[in-house]
């Protein structure tokens, strides 16, 4: 594996809509070492992988993404030409081709997304090691740090490096997943010798890859992989 992970943000969502299956398809077609997603649970229980808490931006359909069933978020187009797709669908054509980074972006999410992780570990030839399960709230992370401990754990922050290291203390984090102005070389060393690893996001300028690069980071997530 790379030295530095190619993740691809949403799929390839700098050249395909964002979230869909031909994004994920994209992004592998480009050579990622990993791809990172959103999931929410919808009013039927199943994990479905989308960003917004509404469908609103990205479909022709209105509403919450909890608040709508499986088959109600199937009728919808997503950028005209795309369908919503469940985790499990998502995951099934990546079939262990790259690392997935699992972002729990709606609430209750850590729950059903325990019992998924445990079901693909014990029955499906997958290691917890494929996946990385990434969150900004503190209440998910708390979940899944108890309900499943095996799982890998990444703290994301927009706000705060020293947020991130405190909760990746609490939850025996893998990971920081701090927003690329947040990153210095100082907190990127205290990081590494807390022995956690450092994602960072979204990074999509040259300047910028390069800089994140330079500091030491051990992924970068961006809309385009190819500039990785
Ligand atoms: O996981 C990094 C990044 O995806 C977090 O922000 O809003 O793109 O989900 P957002
Ligand atoms: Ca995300």
């Amino acid at each position: 594996m790379a030295d530095i992970l190619k993740i691809g943000h949403r799929g390839a969502k700098g050249h395909v809509a964002e979230n869909t299956l031909a994004s994920f398809a994209k992004a592998l077609e480009m050579g990622v070492d990993a791809i990172e997603l959103d999931v929410h649970v919808c009013a039927t229980g199943e994990l479905v992988v989308f960003h917004d808490f509404t469908v609103d931006r990205t479909t022709n359909g209105t509403g919450e993404v909890h608040k709508l069933s499986l088959s109600e978020l199937k009728e919808l187009d997503v950028e005209g030409e795309h369908k919503i797709a469940t985790l499990e669908e998502v995951l099934k054509p990546i079939d262990s081709q790259c690392y997935v980074n699992i972002e729990m972006k709606g609430r209750h999410t850590a729950k059903p997304l325990a019992a998924l992780l445990k079901k693909y570990v014990d029955e499906e030839g997958y290691s917890y090691t494929d996946f990385i399960v990434s969150s900004f709230q503190y209440e998910e992370l708390k979940i899944m740090s108890e309900l499943n401990p095996d799982v890998h754990l990444g703290i994301l922050t927009q706000a705060s490096v020293a947020q991130a290291w405190e909760w990746a203390e609490e939850f025996s984090a893998k990971a920081i997943h701090p927003h690329f102005s947040l990153l210095t070389k100082d907190n990127m060393k205290r990081a590494h010798n807390a022995g956690l690893r450092v994602y960072t996001w979204t990074v999509n300028e040259p300047d910028d890859i390069a800089r994140v690069k330079d500091y030491g980071v051990d992924g970068i997530i961006s809309d385009y992989p190819e500039r990785l």
